[in-house]
């Protein structure tokens, strides 16, 4: 292996306890802390994981934790009331639905009743036109987490040719917008997408958030090119990534492994989007 190590823990352990700062010092001047409210439907196990290590990081950073659990059968309206009571509460700065949703609720019409300024997952579209279009808001907060990578690893990235593999909602296409933003040369790459491999050949910057395990091979990879590996799936193997983390590492200047890599950002970025937002709420 010739590639270096991007080490999201640590960078994700550095951000949290700077955010325990911030905290601390928002504290001191607002008389409060900043509070999180997560909503979980339903009982599926991963999501279910997920929402206790927010709800633990939350604490670890000095806010408070709001949780709020509801059957899987619930309905759309109940839904809806409980973000618009989550909306009014003085106490929560921000608001988390975890997605999946059960498939009888509308995930985006429920996302749409987020207070925008409360929408500290960057999912509403207010947050998206907001990133778009340079205006301050809500960024997604696993593509904001590959970017602070990129940036640590590269410094100034403009002018540097980045594939996106991948066009959700809730990676690909803010992460498009934030390398955009960043003055990067940005192509998006997806299921229909002709000629992949020559596509991320040309690339400085590769980010694999597809879900496929092994998707993105290392021969496709040019030489020096950093790689950013968004993918968690689980295999026979253990959790892998996106890319075949073998042959990347063996060509990349640099690659983010998984677990370790990308993952430990999101919660990092999630903590940082809900003290933002208690500033922009309350001085
Ligand atoms: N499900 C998987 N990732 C996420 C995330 O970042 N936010 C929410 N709300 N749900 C998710």
């Amino acid at each position: 292996m010739t590639a270096e190590l991007i080490d999201g823990k640590a960078f994700a352990l550095r951000l949290r306890a700077r955010v325990g700062e911030g905290v601390a010092r928002f504290r001191a001047a607002a008389g409060r802390v900043p509070g999180l409210a997560v909503v979980l439907v339903g009982e599926d196990a991963a999501s279910a994981v997920y929402v206790r290590s927010k709800g633990k990081a939350t604490v670890a950073a000095g806010m408070e934790s709001f949780e709020h659990r509801l059957p899987a059968d619930i309905d759309e309206a109940s839904l809806i009331a409980l973000v618009e009571r989550l909306n009014a509460d003085a106490a929560v700065d921000g608001i988390l639905v975890q997605l999946p949703l059960p498939g009888h609720i509308d995930a985006a019409r429920v996302l749409l009743a987020i207070d925008p300024d409360k929408d500290v997952d960057g999912f509403h579209p207010v947050n998206a036109g907001r990133l778009a279009t340079g205006l301050p808001g809500f960024v997604p907060c696993t593509p904001l987490g590959c970017a602070m990578l990129l940036k640590d690893q590269l410094g100034d990235l403009s002018g540097k040719d980045a594939i996106v593999i991948g066009r959700s909602n809730i990676v690909g296409k803010p992460m498009a917008a934030l390398l955009t933003a960043e003055s990067c040369t940005v192509t998006i790459a997806h299921s229909r997408t002709h000629d992949l491999p020559g596509h991320v050949h040309r690339a400085d910057i590769v980010v694999a958030a597809v879900g496929r395990a092994n998707f993105v091979k290392g021969e496709w990879i040019k030489p020096g090119a950093v790689v950013i590996d968004v993918g968690i799936n689980r295999t026979e193997d253990g959790l892998v990534g996106d890319v075949d983390f073998g042959g990347a590492a063996m060509v990349a200047s640099a690659i983010t492994p998984v677990p370790g890599g990308v993952g430990p950002m999101t919660i990092a970025c999630l903590l940082r989007n809900t003290l933002v937002a208690a500033h922009r709420r309350d001085g």
